[in-house]
């Protein structure tokens, strides 16, 4: 058999460290990012300094050593960690004669790369063409070379290079399917919401193991590899609580530090799962040392996306892997520790999101004599009727109902009995 050596295009990670933000942490997640986007890291420069360069972003004497280490390392491309305007990569490429990117173009690639759906699609390619269209002017250079290398996926060369007015109407062209698709989306979560069937979403940062939990919770066949952002799209499954309540998990987008806003915007409809769920699972990989950095990243993103008012349970993910820092977690009350991969300590994880959930039910036996058959009917629908029994006063059936339909229940139900933990409906 014969085997074939694929070889991974080589790259130099390049960065200023302004003291703006934790310059180091920052690379370690772009060289995770480029090994994401299938390259080989061969090399990483920063350079201490005041402010960016206008230029050339490093300074020149910089850029000089640059060239020379990416002729030594034979390499493909550099990835810039800051944002670069077109003329800023004009000038660096000049010098250095490798084609050179930036973080946010290298996220798009990967977006581009895994984006399953068509809204997932559309919405990278939206990203794509907003980012590059104030950067067209002068790329001509930069454009012309690109080959097969990190950054070119999404809208080809020949797109990019008609003129802007033909990438606006395609940027409005693209928002307006987008929107469709997002009233359409709506319109089933209204629907989910009709039923009655509460909804958690689960978030954090790329890579926390997100997948791997509603794997291990659902059997659901949801892609879980380690690399980042392997989910791009929201994946949906129903998964039943200790106390027999069907309630719908919502994987979603992994989130990353310093996301460009126009990332957020065109993820957004992705996210929103998580602004419209009624409790969310905030999983941080408990094995990460900047696990305390990015989990604030994350609940930083949540509260931008208006979650304030919803329940969140943080759960520490990965534990098999860091025993002794999970036993001293364990005695925080509010931390819920698990290993989503061998599926300990998920018992406890779901119990936590019943107990959030139950906040806002109401449950209980109830009579409802033979008269309000209509009411039970609609709370049958509402998926509020566990279990019902026919008695000679009427039907006795076992409820647990969101708060907000408490109306129904005092219309026409007797309590025979109500849970301890739950709301009581007066008599
Ligand atoms: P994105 O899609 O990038 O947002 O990632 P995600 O949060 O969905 O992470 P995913 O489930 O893809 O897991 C990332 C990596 O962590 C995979 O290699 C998993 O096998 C691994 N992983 C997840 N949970 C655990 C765990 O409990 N223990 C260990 N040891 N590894 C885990």
């Amino acid at each position: 058999m014969f085997e074939t050596e694929i070889k991974l295009p080589r790259v130099i990670l390049c960065a200023v460290d302004t003291g703006e933000y934790n310059a180091e942490a920052s690379m370690n997640e772009l060289a995770e990012l480029a090994r994401t986007a299938g390259a080989e890291v061969a090399a990483r420069v920063v350079q201490k300094r005041p402010v960016i360069d206008n230029a050339t972003c490093i300074g020149s004497g910089r850029l000089a050593e640059l060239k020379e280490l990416c002729q030594n390392e034979n390499a493909d491309q550099v990835i810039f960690d800051c944002e670069l305007t077109a003329s800023q990569v004009r000038n660096i490429e000049d010098v250095i004669s490798v084609h050179t990117i930036d973080r946010t173009t290298l996220i798009l690639d990967i977006f581009a790369q895994r984006a399953v759906t068509r809204e997932g699609r559309l919405q990278v390619e939206l990203a794509q063409y907003k980012y590059r269209l104030p950067r067209l002017a002068g790329m001509g250079v930069s454009l012309s070379r690109l080959g097969g290398g990190i950054g070119t996926r999404g809208p080809g060369e020949t797109k990019l290079e008609t003129d802007k007015r033909h990438i606006r109407s395609r940027i409005q062209k693209l928002s307006e399917e987008l929107k469709e698709i997002e009233k359409r989306r709506g319109l089933a979560r209204s629907h989910r919401k009709k039923t009655g069937v509460p909804v958690c979403a689960v978030v954090g940062y790329t890579n926390a193991g997100k997948s791997t939990l509603l794997n291990t919770l659902t059997d659901a066949d949801v892609l879980a590899e380690d690399k980042l952002f392997a989910t791009l799209e929201t994946t949906s499954r129903a998964v039943t609580l200790p106390d027999d309540r069907e309630i719908i998990m919502a994987d979603t987008v992994g989130f990353i530090s310093r996301l460009p806003h126009n990332l957020v915007e065109a993820f957004k409809s992705t996210l929103e799962e998580a602004a419209n769920a009624d409790v969310i699972i905030h999983l941080c990989d408990a094995s990460d040392p900047e696990c305390h950095e990015k989990s604030n990243v994350t609940l930083k993103l949540l509260e931008e996306l208006g979650c304030s008012d919803i329940p969140v349970i943080t759960a520490f993910n990965k534990c098999d892997l860091v025993p002794e820092l999970c036993e001293a977690l364990s005695h925080e009350p509010q931390s819920v520790l698990i290993s989503a991969k061998s599926g300990a300590g998920t018992d406890k994880l779901l119990a936590a999101v019943a107990e959030a959930l139950g906040e806002n039910c109401v449950s209980g036996r109830f009579l409802f004599p033979f008269d309000k058959g209509g009411v039970l009917a609609r709370v049958r629908e509402l998926g509020g009727v566990k279990n019902e029994e026919y008695t000679a006063e009427g039907i006795a059936a076992d409820i647990r109902l969101d708060k907000k339909y408490i109306g129904l229940l005092e219309q026409a139900a007797k309590p025979l009995s109500a849970d301890k933990h739950d709301e009581k409906v007066s008599e």
